[in-house]
């Protein structure tokens, strides 16, 4: 049984842009094959991967630290590793840590670097404002002349922790495939190019076609697909679609007959709307009774999902009230919440409800009573 502590190693088999030329991001849409491994996922799972830290980045360390990557480091269970096999593998190394800072003081001779890292050690928000910018090279470049042993580097660092992505396809449409809608975390602090463990790995350093890449499944027991006769609303901005493209493939190949309802947001319509062919052909076979979209930058100002949702309130909420399921995926900071209280408000305007009585039914009554609202939110 293939499981987080087992994972299964996968093939990647497709890695392209969705976003396009002139875009402010980039998200990618990968196909991962799990052919032989018998995993079987429903819509609304989510997809557990091990990433592996830049060879540059890797390499670069022990440079800097004079380290030698072939150095064995004998493990819990007395197994061997390289010392360059457990930096690419088993530590995060593009955010620095808590645990080096704290061990820094006692590595650098007196004098004022050292006073500095224990001034930074004093303040914990001038420390994570510190770290939030920094990985390690940046940290060895404040406090060069570092000598460490690889065993003691080693123990100095955090483990690296898989990252979960939406699933984006039905199994029923591509049997043996997971398809993944990833936006790709790049950005340049202290003159060096950084960018996110998994969505980098996968853009830039998974092998293709060969069985490298350590997956699992998370099952989602609560965000998934209703009766097929139930009407479904998905808002899904971003990398938030992915989880509605799976519904939508699995509902059209399993012939429900329940109504469906997108609304998708992004920047730009030119350049940011993912799967616009399929969400179009969707339209026009039927299968999307209605699709809303949001771009929040093709205008002087913003526009937003919930901007559509308003617009189209009363509709809104006879399909809740006629059953209707619920679903949002995406932005846990901001979107969620305003998407929330928009519905909150809908509940007043068309519920007739007292502020108190919509907050209720809406947060109580459909999220948890009935389970008709439903969040997949990060
Ligand atoms: C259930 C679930 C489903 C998800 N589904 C999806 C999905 O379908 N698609 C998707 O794309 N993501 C999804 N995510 C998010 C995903 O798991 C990862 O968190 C995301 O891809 C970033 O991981 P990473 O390893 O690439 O980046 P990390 O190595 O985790 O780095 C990201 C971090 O970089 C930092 N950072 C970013 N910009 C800057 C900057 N300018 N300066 C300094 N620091 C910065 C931020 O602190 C950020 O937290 C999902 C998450 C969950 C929990
Ligand atoms: N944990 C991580 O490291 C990580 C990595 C990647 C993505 N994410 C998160 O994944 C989510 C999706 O990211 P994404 O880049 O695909 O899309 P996104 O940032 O959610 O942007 C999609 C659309 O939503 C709009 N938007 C911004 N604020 C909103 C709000 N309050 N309500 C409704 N819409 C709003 C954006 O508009 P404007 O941009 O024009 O305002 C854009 O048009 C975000 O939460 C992002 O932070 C997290």
């Amino acid at each position: 049984m293939y499981s987080k502590n087992n994972p299964f190693l996968a093939k990647v088999t497709a890695n392209y842009k969705l976003t396009r030329e002139g875009s402010e991001k980039e998200t990618r849409h990968f196909i991962i094959d799990l052919g032989g491994s018998d995993l079987v996922y429903e819509p609304g799972y989510s997809l557990g991967i091990f990433a592996q830290n830049p060879p540059s980045l890797v390499a670069a360390l022990c440079e800097r630290l004079k380290l030698d990557p072939s150095h064995p480091i004998v493990q819990k269970d007395l197994s061997t590793k390289t010392l360059n096999e457990i930096l690419l593998k088993d530590v995060t190394l593009n955010r620095a840590g808590k645990k080096f800072m704290q061990a820094l003081p006692a590595k650098l001779p007196d004098g004022p670097k050292k006073s500095e890292a224990e001034a930074l050690l004093a303040d914990a928000e001038k420390l994570e404002a510190y770290l939030f910018t920094r990985d390690y090279i940046d940290v060895l470049d404040d406090f060069p002349g570092l000598s460490l042993a690889a065993e003691e580097f080693l123990e100095m660092l955090g483990r690296s922790v898989p990252r979960l992505y939406s699933i984006a396809s039905s199994l029923k449409k591509h049997p043996g495939e997971v398809h993944l809608t990833i936006g790709v975390v790049r950005y340049t602090t202290h003159n060096r190019e950084k960018k996110g463990l998994a969505s980098g790995f996968l853009a830039d350093h998974a092998e293709m076609n060969t069985s490298s890449l350590p997956v699992f499944l998370a099952p989602n027991k609560h965000f998934k697909l209703p009766d097929p006769d139930k009407d479904v609303i998905m808002v899904g901005p971003g990398t938030g679609i992915a989880p509605f493209r799976a519904f939508l493939e699995e509902r059209e190949v399993s012939g429900a007959k329940g109504r469906n309802w997108l609304f998708f947001g992004e920047q730009r319509k030119a350049t940011d709307f993912l799967y616009e062919e399929e969400f179009a052909a969707w339209k026009q076979s039927g299968l999307l009774t209605r699709l809303d979209t949001a771009f929040s930058r093709d205008q002087a100002e913003k526009v937003y999902v919930q901007d559509r949702m308003r617009e189209n309130a009363k509709e809104l909420w006879s399909w809740l009230q006629g059953g209707a399921y619920f679903y949002v995926c995406g932005d846990a900071k901001r979107m969620a919440k305003d998407v929330n209280q928009t519905l909150i408000d809908i509940a007043v305007e068309h519920g007739g409800m007292a502020l108190p009585d919509a907050e209720k039914h809406i947060n109580e009554t459909l999220a948890r009573t009935e389970r008709r609202y439903l969040k997949d939110v990060y």
